[in-house]
């Protein structure tokens, strides 16, 4: 079968659950994640653990930007390395540096980029919509690079949403900003319908998810009621 009709006949098995089943990544001699299995249904997920402990590189395979090395990974009935195009457009992925993602010279036309395809009517009025929801208006024309942290983190985020994705992954998305702007960042990707897996430092965020998976080493550890996953955490780091 060829790639557009597998991505065709691709559907949505399960809604909500990504499905993590003996997972290995190894680079060269490296072991990044060994022996991961999860089984992930709550709304909002919290991945936390040591620099060093593999959340990136978890956070990374429910979008295709790594491949296990052994094991599958599903999201929400797909196979990440089968329907790689369906997985994308279903996963929004949000980078600790706005700047990794802030394509296009303007908030405007970088907003204008994730409704690519839609009547241009249609695009005016959501990215008017969205630069004013989130209190970007007055930079909708300004170099993209005229923005502070927190607006860029904000823009970025923004662009994520307007493509309406099924599950938002976060690797560190308030690392970066000051407390004002990592609540708000946080409040927004706490209130989403899509689900959320946020990878954080953040304990207080992390306390507010449904659950919580805790990294150790490129294994996982813990999994459970966010406050119990925390606590063993703080244990961990002595
Ligand atoms: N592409 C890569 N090649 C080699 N080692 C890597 C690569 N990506 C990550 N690592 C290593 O794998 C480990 C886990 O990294 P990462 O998933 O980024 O951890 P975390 O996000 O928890 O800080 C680290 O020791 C890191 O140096
Ligand atoms: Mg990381």
């Amino acid at each position: 079968m060829r790639w557009w009709q597998r991505e065709a006949t691709a559907t949505i098995a399960e809604p909500g659950t990504v499905r993590v089943q003996g997972v290995r990544v190894t680079v060269d001699d490296r072991v990044l994640l060994d022996d991961v299995t999860l089984e992930l249904t709550a709304p909002r997920i919290a991945v936390i653990g040591e620099n060093g402990s593999g959340k990136s590189t978890f956070a990374r395979l429910l979008n295709g930007l790594v491949a296990p090395t052994a094991g599958t990974v599903t999201v929400h009935g797909l196979d990440v390395g089968r329907h790689l195009t369906a997985v994308r457009r279903r996963v929004g992925f949000v980078f600790t540096d706005p700047d990794a993602q802030i394509l296009m010279p303007t908030p405007a036309e970088d907003l204008a980029l994730s409704l690519r395809g839609r009547p241009r009517e249609e695009v005016a009025a959501r990215v008017h919509e969205t630069l004013a929801r989130h209190g970007l208006s007055d930079h909708a024309d300004l170099p993209a690079s005229s923005l502070s942290g927190g607006q860029k983190q904000m823009l970025a985020l923004a662009a994520v949403l307007l493509a309406e994705p099924a599950l938002i992954v976060a690797d560190e998305p308030t690392t970066l900003l000051d407390l004002r702007n990592a609540r708000r960042i946080g409040n927004l990707l706490l209130s989403q319908e899509a689900q959320v897996l946020i990878v954080t430092h953040d304990l207080e965020l992390a306390a507010r998810c449904d659950t919580a998976v805790l990294f150790d080493g490129g294994r996982v550890v813990a999994q459970g009621q966010p406050d119990a996953v925390i606590a063993r955490y703080r244990r961990l780091c002595g």
